[in-house]
């Protein structure tokens, strides 16, 4: 449609356009008004109304505003003054801005002051001219009244549970039209809005209700209302911290699982989420015996010293005004420190571990020489294989020998503990490898994203690695 319409009025030539223009312009006079005008309720406002062009000789006989429905609201004549024959429409409230009793006031200015606006006054009304000679001109405004709502909005407290209610409360009073609310928040909830009579008449009230289930996930989480109405420069936001009441959330740290007879301050942690604060908190044992060995300091269980008695479970019990929660920590009381088994392995770590770098050292070189002497992408794979199993130390070497130099790339290929994927992994490194010889790899990170994505998985190769 709109393109079938602008083909006949790009074929018009630019300069008929301009005559036709021109012509109606000089030939008659027109009303100039607004298509819509805003007033706040209870506010004043004017309806402006022009005859145009200000040039033409053109004598107004009267002027009047028009009603749909309600008929003349208000009228003058340049001999005979100004009229307001409806009570709703009093001189109290309109009168005319320039055209007046006055004759000698611009009479081709029909602007129409309202003053303490009504919800009734919104309509559309028709400013007409009376001219002699060229009879009669209008034009329509339409006026909105509009009311600016008071918005705020607070959490609702609420206790665990497990149906939806509502956690937070929007309130947007007084508004004309009624104001659009909305939530941001990071949870999934729901908004269930209610409207109701506001304190004006002809005002809304917008009351919106975030709705969800009450976890303790949920306590302390900041959400945001957001409100939206013609009469803000900007939309309102109104921040509210949710607020749930559960009972203590409790959990022991502080066991290492090495305490032995004999080891003193040891301490057992007795950790708690809760709203509100924890009341009080009560430490025991399963077997009912309490050790004269340990001491109660609020939250804290100190053990001087560890003896047989502490070989036991601990229950920590915490209150808070909605309920009680626990946790248990079994306690195993060794003869001795734990440490001194660790020490074994350990050495045998580092012994194996420079014997692994020792043999990816040579495993490389040979690999290099035979590169070299080959040039062929499959000796690699070869050299490189079976070379590995400790893959901690595995992937720092990987990191720094890919950084510094193209060689030694050739010993990253997976070892054979390696979980799974193995053949493919041995391409790709096979191709890193051919990489790392002919250009030096981009630093790390880069890395990781480039076998991401060849890989086709969202396993990120140092995920695979570590
Ligand atoms: C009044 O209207 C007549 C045609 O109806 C036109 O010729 C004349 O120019 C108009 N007067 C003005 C002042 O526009
Ligand atoms: C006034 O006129 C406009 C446009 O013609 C229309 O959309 C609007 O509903 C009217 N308002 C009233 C109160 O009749
Ligand atoms: C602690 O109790 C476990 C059994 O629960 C037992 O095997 C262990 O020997 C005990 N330790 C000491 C030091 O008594």
């Amino acid at each position: 449609m709109a393109r079938a319409a602008a083909i006949p009025l790009s074929r018009l030539s630019p300069l008929l356009l301009l005559l036709l223009l021109r012509e109606t312009g000089a030939q008659d006079v027109w009303v100039q008004v607004l298509p819509e005008v805003q007033g706040r309720l209870g506010g004043s406002v004017e309806l402006p109304c022009h005859l145009l062009p200000p040039t033409s000789n053109v004598r107004v006989s009267q002027v009047t505003w028009l009603r749909l429905g309600v008929a003349t609201v208000a009228a003058f004549h340049p001999s005979f003054g100004v009229h307001f024959p409806n009570p709703q429409f009093s001189k109290d409230r309109l009168s005319f801005v320039k055209a007046s009793q006055d004759a000698s006031a611009d009479q081709r200015d029909a602007t129409l002051a309202f003053q303490g606006l009504v919800v009734e006054d919104e309509g559309n009304y028709t400013c007409e001219f009376a001219t002699f000679p060229n009879g009669t001109r209008r034009g329509v405004t339409w006026l909105r009244v509009i009311a600016q709502p008071e918005s705020h909005a607070e959490a609702q407290e609420v206790t665990l549970g497990p149906e939806p209610v509502p956690v937070a409360r929007c309130v947007s009073a007084g508004g004309r039209p009624p104001a659009r609310i909305t939530w941001i928040s990071p949870l999934g909830g729901e908004a269930r809005d209610t409207q109701e009579l506001g304190p004006q008449a002809g005002t809304v009230t917008v009351i919106s209700r975030y709705t969800l289930v009450p976890v303790s996930q949920v306590d302390g989480v900041k959400v945001t209302c957001r409100v939206d109405h013609e009469s803000y420069e900007e939309p309102v936001l109104l921040p509210v911290t949710l607020s749930v009441r559960y009972p203590p959330e409790v959990s022991i740290s502080g066991y290492d699982d090495n305490w032995y007879l004999g080891r003193s301050e040891a301490v057992l942690t007795c950790d708690v989420r809760s709203n509100p604060e924890p009341t009080g908190y009560d430490w025991s044992t399963t077997s009912g015996v309490f050790p004269a060995s340990a001491v109660i300091q609020g939250s804290q269980l100190l053990v001087h010293s560890v003896d047989h008695l502490v070989n036991t479970t601990f229950i920590c019990t915490v209150t808070n005004a909605v309920g009680t929660g626990r946790a248990e920590q079994l306690i195993l009381v060794r003869d001795t420190p734990q440490a001194s088994r660790d020490v074994g392995p350990l050495v045998w770590g580092a012994v194996g571990g420079t014997l692994l770098v020792l043999l990816l050292l040579a495993g490389g070189s040979v690999a290099f020489i035979l590169l070299r002497g080959r040039r062929r992408r499959k000796s690699l794979g070869g050299a490189g294989g079976g070379s590995n199993g400790d893959r901690g130390s595995y992937d720092t070497k990987t990191q720094v020998f890919g950084n510094g130099g193209p060689v030694f790339w050739t010993p990253t290929a997976p070892g054979p503990m390696r979980p799974d994927g193995r053949d493919e992994e041995e391409e790709e490194e096979e191709e890193k490898a051919e990489e790392g010889l002919m250009l030096p790899p981009p630093p790390g990170s880069l890395k990781d994203d480039m076998e991401s994505h060849l890989d086709g998985s969202l396993i990120s190769r140092r995920a695979v690695y570590v």
